[in-house]
């Protein structure tokens, strides 16, 4: 199957709607920096590389928009477009990452035209996306040896192909499994409160006839508990120096629980995603999302008008759960500090 969760038509960046799925399939047309940022704050497009890729966008969109601007506009436009990607969502690197590399990218050319500086961010932004795609499929390749032949693999939250430019991190591997002639199965978290799970990655595994299970998020341990789970592989949006996992809220509980069953818990990450500049899990801005998405959903309000609620976006696994890394390097296992540090030797 070949999901293009972000496409570049004539001139403009076109998401899916993954606010939508499955019930409709559709794109969203973007053509500025804060169109784009407004789309990432609203869940059109999600999961960290993904957000990665549509921030490069939006710097390119955003230049080509600025292009034919006096200086004087220009460069204060584009200032204020990588401000407003950079406050989009503030748990996923891979955003930050995204625009440090397409600053990079404006500030190599020196003193040019705007319409080549246009050019080249989004030539970049073509590159982040393209390299992302063989990233995933590096991944793939040495997580699927991980995996035994018949394995039943719990994954939460969605990291398929609609989390990344295509193929996917945590589903990549099982994609890539499944691809080596691997029998594999997957039970998928139904990833409360934005259900991610239920509504993402259950439609990727039926579109690709791939054998899925949805459970809601509390049955986790008692699949667990009657050996009905062989491995665990999640996504991540950001990894700290030690080697503590950011990920979709949720995650942690699914560790806790895989160690307690003796079931290894891989994270499939991309280099990307790895923040050095943090020293642990602790320093991870964690997002806290709107109430209503746990007191309903859509239109469906279910607990009481008034009432309290906490809805962080993410939490952090401790390095000491984790079985392994998957990187596009290989594989990492019983990350640590030495470790990381050692991949970007
Ligand atoms: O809030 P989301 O849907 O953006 O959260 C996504 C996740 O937590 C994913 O697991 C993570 O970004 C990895 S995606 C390859």
């Amino acid at each position: 199957m070949n999901v293009e969760t972000l496409r570049w038509h004539d001139g403009r960046l076109e998401m899916i709607d993954q606010r939508v799925l499955p019930a409709r399939f559709e794109y969203l047309s973007y053509d500025s920096a804060a169109s784009v940022a407004h789309g990432i704050r609203a869940m059109v497009v999600r999961g960290a590389p993904a957000i990665g890729c549509a921030a490069a966008y939006g710097v390119a969109l955003e230049a080509r928009r600025l292009e034919k601007t006096a200086p004087d506009v220009f460069r204060p436009g584009m200032e204020k477009g990588f401000e407003t990607l950079a406050l989009s969502r503030p748990t996923a690197v891979n955003l930050f990452w995204a625009l440090k590399r397409m600053r990079q990218a404006w500030e190599s050319m020196g003193s040019t035209t705007q319409t080549a500086v246009a050019e080249r961010l989004v030539q970049e932004a073509h590159e982040i996306h393209a390299e992302d795609i063989r990233i995933n499929r590096a991944m793939g390749g040495y997580g699927a040896a991980l995996l035994a032949d018949g394995a039943r693999v719990l994954t939460h939250c969605n990291a398929g192909a609609l989390a990344t430019a295509g193929w996917g991190t945590a589903l990549g591997v099982i994609r890539s499994a499944v691809a080596a002639g691997k029998k594999i199965s997957v039970v998928a978290d139904e990833t409360r409160p934005f259900l991610q799970g239920a509504r993402l990655t259950a439609w990727e595994m039926v579109q690709e006839k791939i054998p899925v299970t949805l459970i809601s998020d509390n049955m986790a341990g008692h699949l667990m508990a009657h050996g009905e789970v062989d491995a665990v592989i999640v996504g991540t949006d950001r990894v700290a120096a030690n080697g503590d996992v950011a990920n979709k809220i949720g995650t942690y509980m699914v560790a806790v629980l895989a160690r307690r069953h003796d079931i290894p818990f891989y994270v499939a990450c991309p280099l990307s995603t790895i923040d050095s500049s943090i020293a642990s899990g602790a320093d991870i801005p964690i997002e806290e999302r709107a109430p209503e998405e746990v007191t309903g959903f859509r239109e469906c309000q279910w607990a009481a008008q008034g009432v309290q609620v906490r809805n962080p976006a993410f939490d952090v696994t401790p390095a000491d759960l984790v079985t392994a890394l998957i990187t596009e390097q290989g594989v990492i296992p019983a990350p640590d500090r030495e470790k990381i540090a050692a991949l970007f030797a």
